[in-house]
């Protein structure tokens, strides 16, 4: 068997996660655009920032993509392992080697997804789906984990008012989409040092502002970033651990 060796990251590893519709591009972009103006990223001296996103941040992952989401019948199963597939590629060749060269590294979903969608929402394992994915990423866990709260409701309402016609996922129904949402947040309770829970029902500049706090206490907590002496007592953001 082949077992790849751990990833021993210096840089840091933050993971967007939300249902459907919740705001995850928006803020994404809103966030990179603030840590650059501040130049805690991309600017002389300072860590380079990497944003990418699951599934299909490689080549190969944006064809995974292309099967999951727009493809036709997959088995349960099979979307579990074409999941961690796109993570396995994803870990080796984008997520691993910028962590290695001490990025900061940003990804739009990683294995909450997977607890998420294929544990809860199609009724695989969690032990065969945190297996699968041990084995594919070789352990590798964000430092932060921000997720974006959205009602399932409000996100499908979001998604189709933005158009287009809906994806496989997208398509699984609204039972699939609220076991989903529960799912997010009791992964988020269960460990909130290692989660910020934002409400996503908020304004965007509201989100963005509390997603930008979270990030910058973890990255100041690693020496990378400056807080102001307010932002130094307690865990990383208010709405930590709701
Ligand atoms: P994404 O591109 O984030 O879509 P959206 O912008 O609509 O949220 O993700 C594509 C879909 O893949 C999304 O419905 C969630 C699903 N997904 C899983 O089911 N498991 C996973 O491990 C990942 C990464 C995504």
């Amino acid at each position: 068997m082949v077992r790849r060796p751990p990833v021993t990251p210096r840089g840091v590893f933050i993971a967007l996660e939300g249902g459907d519709g919740a705001g995850k591009s928006t803020q994404l972009e809103l966030l990179a655009e603030a840590l650059r103006l501040r130049g805690v990223v991309d600017a002389p001296g300072r860590p380079e920032l990497v944003l990418t996103r699951e599934p299909g941040g490689t080549e190969v992952g944006a064809q995974i993509r292309q099967a999951l989401l727009h493809g036709g019948d997959v088995a349960p199963l099979t979307e579990a392992l074409l999941y961690a597939a796109d993570r396995a590629q994803h870990v080796a060749q984008v997520v691993g080697p910028a962590l290695q060269r001490g990025a900061v590294v940003v990804s739009d979903r990683y294995l909450d997804s997977s607890i998420a969608y294929q544990v809860e929402g199609r009724g695989l394992t969690e032990a065969q789906v945190r297996g699968m994915n041990a084995y594919a990423t070789g352990g590798l866990l964000p430092h932060l984990t921000v997720l974006l709260d959205i009602d399932p409701d409000e996100g499908s309402r979001r998604r189709a008012a933005g158009g287009g016609p809906p994806d496989r996922l997208e398509r699984a129904g609204a039972a699939f989409h609220r076991r989903v949402n529960a799912r997010y947040r009791s992964l988020m309770a269960a460990n909130p040092d290692r989660y910020a829970v934002v409400d996503a029902a908020q304004p965007p500049e509201a989100v963005h502002a509390q997603v930008l706090a979270s990030v910058m206490a973890v990255l100041a907590e690693r020496g990378l970033a400056d807080l102001p002496p307010s932002a130094r007592t307690g865990k990383h953001v208010a709405g930590v651990g709701q």
